[in-house]
């Protein structure tokens, strides 16, 4: 019999989705895989080779518990050239990727039956993050209507006396929302003027659109950045996902507690990783811009293509590389074999039928839509859409 507080877990969706797309590709069967959340690119040369040095140079022991000074410091430096945002070196932590970077923060401010205010549709593991430090979630509706931005009035009533902090994504995973400096601020103001802490996941800070300018937090006010933690890493921005590196820049006395806490719960990240993330922070930037380039073409021809199916609507993401088609219409709908009654059906029916990976909206809080993943080429973006088309177009109202 498992703990309770393990009970308590959902599964990741967008995980399950890829293992069995996985394990449907690996029968030979020709999946264009959508749902995944990682960059299709490889690590650049740059950042592999500094890794093959660190091991060479025998860079392979346990490192200080929070990461190696050069890297808090490389960190440091970026935050302060990219976006003007000033952090010590012992404001900083590094953890084995944002996830856990995340995790560490809620332990660090959370206290049993605090809630946590998340706007939905949000990103799988807030909730379950928020549940396994005794917090309770209180979601906070965001629609297209309003391009999937939270609206300050509705955050306001929200607010209780018990509201510890709001979980903020921006850009967000899975709508590709991002906020201007205004509207940020007018809900951030909100959020002082109650006392709350804002966790603010910035980890798609780097894939923006069209010129998009993306502020941090915590560039702000003063006030502000005394409540923010905000949360990055490389997962994304530089095509690394799975060396595990994200960090935490905040309050010193926050960040002091979240590496007490990863000194017994991993020690410390990878060293090796460690040095790759040197040199992706404070090496040669040029291919951040390049795969962010090539995400807004993908965006560009997904999105068109997408609104070209009848009953689709589909904001248009400002940042990471998600799109979030609203496919309700195809909800009581069946192709005379199998009913489609909400976007876990329609998922696993375009899995089946359209042998396109997407992940139903019921995993980010939000029925009515679908998230499709632009990492992946042109070709196949095009073939999936065109695949999509078909197999919707087999589906008839009931
Ligand atoms: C919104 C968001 N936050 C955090 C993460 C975690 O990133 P990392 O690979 O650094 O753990 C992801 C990855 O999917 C994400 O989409």
């Amino acid at each position: 019999m498992l703990s309770k507080l393990i009970s308590n877990i959902n599964p990741s969706v967008t995980l399950g989705i890829s293992a069995k797309a996985k394990s449907l590709k690996k029968q030979g069967k020709p999946i264009i895989n959508l749902s995944v959340g990682e960059p299709d690119f490889n690590t650049p040369e740059n950042i592999k080779t500094k890794a093959k040095d660190a091991i060479e140079a025998n860079q392979t022991r346990y490192t200080q518990a929070d990461g190696i000074p050069e890297l808090k410091t490389a960190i440091a430096q970026r935050l302060k050239k990219d976006d003007k945002v000033d952090y010590q070196p012992n404001q900083i932590i590094v953890s084995p990727g944002a996830k856990a970077s995340i995790f560490l923060a809620l332990a660090a401010i959370v206290n049993p039956g605090d809630e946590i205010i998340i706007p939905t549709p949000f990103w799988v593991s807030y909730p379950e993050q928020v549940k396994l430090v005794g917090g309770n979630p209180i979601y906070l509706k965001t629609t297209p209507e309003r391009h999937f931005l939270i609206d300050p009035p509705a955050l306001q009533s929200l607010i209780s006396p018990r509201t510890r902090a709001i979980l903020l994504n921006n850009p967000c995973n899975p709508t590709g929302a991002a906020y201007d400096i205004e509207h940020l601020m007018e809900i951030l103001n909100i959020c002082t003027r109650h006392n709350l802490y804002i966790v603010a996941d910035e980890i798609y800070s780097k894939i923006v659109f069209d010129g998009f300018k993306f502020v941090r937090c915590a560039g702000l006010s003063q006030q502000i950045y005394d409540r923010t933690i905000t949360i990055d890493g490389v997962s994304k921005a530089y095509a690394m996902t799975g060396w595990r590196i994200g960090y935490a820049a905040g309050p010193q006395e926050i960040i002091a507690g979240m590496k007490s806490f990863q000194e017994h719960l991993t020690s410390n990240p990878c060293s090796i990783a460690q040095y790759a993330a040197l040199e992706a922070f404070s090496g040669d930037q040029r291919n951040v811009a390049a795969f962010t380039e090539k995400f807004q073409e993908r965006r560009d021809v997904l999105h068109g293509e997408l609104l070209r199916i009848p009953g689709i609507r589909c904001t248009k993401p400002k940042g990471t590389f998600y799109i979030f088609p609203d496919i309700s219409e195809y909800f009581d709908t069946s192709d005379g074999q199998r009913t489609i009654r909400n976007s876990i059906d329609l998922a696993d029916y375009l899995l089946d039928t359209a042998q396109v990976a997407t992940v139903p909206g019921d995993g980010f809080g939000a029925e009515r839509f679908l998230r499709l993943s632009f990492a992946a080429s042109l070709e196949n973006l095009n073939a999936a859409v065109r695949q999509i088309g078909t197999a919707l177009g087999a589906l008839g109202k009931m």
